[in-house]
């Protein structure tokens, strides 16, 4: 049996007959920026009216000497607004908070939210991780691919649907699950899926959350605790208390 560190040097490095060469890349994400005509540092980057009134108030809350702690949320709205994260956004991020251009790189690299190639308005993140494979992610996810004919990391040529695969995203108890933009869509099975991208396809929004009747996560077969009345205050004293 190997030893762990072996174990470990075995899976991020692969040895053919002594030409070793690095893994591949474990994500859908790109993880250095390439100059593209969609983007690049050339092309502007304004907040909307609207949005610089957020910009003001989120910076509100965070004390002098602690802008900084706005990045994320500064981040967010921009992807929001530009329905992904351009690199000129960063830029904007970076000037607003008087950072150099590199502490924003380092968060927006870091975090897979962010998504810093062009990305469709349904993006559609299926959960792979274990409980969720174990409950049928296979299937939700083959049926979004062959649905939407895109494979992952990819996005329909009417830019409507990109799909992603993504890690838990704490709704185990409600497995299999992908999210769609903000609303999770919950106890799937590949119909359910099949509904909902049809749905997105006619400009609908399917009703987020579990498909299997329940309301949210409690048992499928009715409770199995807490089925009587609370028994009330001074239940189990002494009679002389
Ligand atoms: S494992 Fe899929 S939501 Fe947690």
């Amino acid at each position: 049996m190997l030893k762990p560190s072996r174990m470990l040097f075995r899976s991020t490095v692969q040895c053919i007959r002594g030409i070793c060469g690095t893994s591949a890349r474990l994500s859908d994400n790109l993880f250095v920026h390439r100059d593209t005509p969609e983007d690049n540092p050339g092309i502007p980057f304004e907040f909307s009216e609207e949005n610089k009134k957020r910009v003001k108030a989120i910076l509100n809350i965070y004390p002098d000497g602690h802008k900084r702690g706005a990045m994320i949320p500064l981040l967010d709205l921009a992807q929001r607004q530009h329905g992904w994260l351009p690199i000129s956004a960063m830029h904007k991020v970076a000037d607003i908070l008087g950072l150099p251009n590199m502490r924003v790189y380092e968060v927006a690299t870091f975090y897979t939210m962010f998504m810093r190639k062009p990305t469709g308005t349904y993006h559609i993140q299926v959960c792979t991780t274990t409980p969720c494979w174990l409950r049928g992610s296979d299937d939700v996810l083959n049926t979004c691919k062959s649905k939407l004919g895109i494979g992952v990391g990819e996005t329909t040529k009417d830019g409507k649907f990109t799909i992603s695969e993504v890690e838990c995203l704490g709704a185990c108890v409600n497995a299999p699950m992908m999210a769609v933009n903000d609303d999770y869509y919950e106890d799937l099975t590949a119909k359910d899926t099949e509904e909902i991208l049809n749905d997105l396809k006619q400009g609908k929004v399917p009703r987020a959350g579990p498909r299997n009747g329940r309301f949210a996560s409690e048992p499928v077969g009715g409770l199995t605790s807490l089925t009587e009345e609370p028994t009330g205050p001074g239940f189990g004293l002494q009679a002389g208390l």
